[in-house]
């Protein structure tokens, strides 16, 4: 699994936080990414103790993970609410986070946003005083080109994931394609999330603001929780 910035022991304090907030009979909101792989690893060996929970995964790489470790699966179709989601980001500066550094942000958007409490779990190289990574831009295929002029339009610098790749740039699990999108600081989320989801042929962009209700931000020693 891809790993990003810190270590991978803040990456497993914050995940095993994260985790110890599922109680019995909970169904879970699984994100993606080595930080949230911590979390799900830990839930399996819940599971094997007798917890009684069901994920809801918002990628093949979380589907895949969860079914190795042996937890329930159930999808939005089929429960009617989600009581706690457990994902990572690519950046957080207060509850605003950026994600989409595994281009699952849509899926993500749907089940974070779903759940009654969404916890996010990274490790300190995540945190900002304001938001200025690339924002991940899910597109259709057909819309790639307009969508990446009315992002330049919007001030900011387009770039499609792995455009030069041998075997193509990155397909997403909805058979999408991603534009990271460079703005430098962000001065307003909130305003620049409502324009890309203006632009026709944007699935989804992978600012999540003000979703967060927990951070779990796990260091070498231990974790630090904001609420
Ligand atoms: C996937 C994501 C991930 O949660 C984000 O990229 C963080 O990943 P990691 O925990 O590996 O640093 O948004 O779309």
């Amino acid at each position: 699994m891809k790993t990003t910035g810190g270590s991978d022991e803040a990456k497993r304090n914050a995940g095993e936080s994260a985790a110890e907030a599922v109680e019995d009979g909970m169904v879970v909101g699984l994100g993606t990414g080595s930080t949230t792989a911590h979390a799900i690893r830990a839930l399996g060996r819940m599971v094997d103790s007798g917890l009684d929970v069901r994920g809801v995964p918002t990628s093949f790489q979380s589907r895949q993970l969860a079914q190795q470790e042996g937890i329930p699966l159930t999808d939005l179709d089929t429960v009617s609410r989600i009581d706690v989601a457990i994902d990572g980001a690519d950046q957080f500066a207060g509850g605003d986070l950026i994600k989409g550094g595994g281009a699952a942000h849509a899926r993500e958007k749907i089940v974070d946003g779903a759940a009654d409490r969404f916890l996010v779990v990274v490790d300190p190289s995540k945190a900002a005083e304001r938001l200025h990574h690339p924002v991940p831009v899910e597109v259709l295929p057909a819309a790639r080109t307009t969508v990446a002029d009315d992002v330049r339009r919007l001030g900011g610098n387009p770039t499609l994931r792995d455009a030069e790749r041998k075997d193509g740039p990155v397909v997403t699990d909805n058979g999408n394609l991603v534009l990271d999108c460079e703005f430098g600081e962000i001065d307003s989320p909130g305003d620049l999330a409502a324009d890309f989801s203006a632009i026709p042929g944007v699935v989804e962009h992978g600012l999540f603001v003000g979703m967060a209700d927990e951070i779990h931000a796990g260091n070498d020693d231990g974790v630090d929780v904001r609420r």
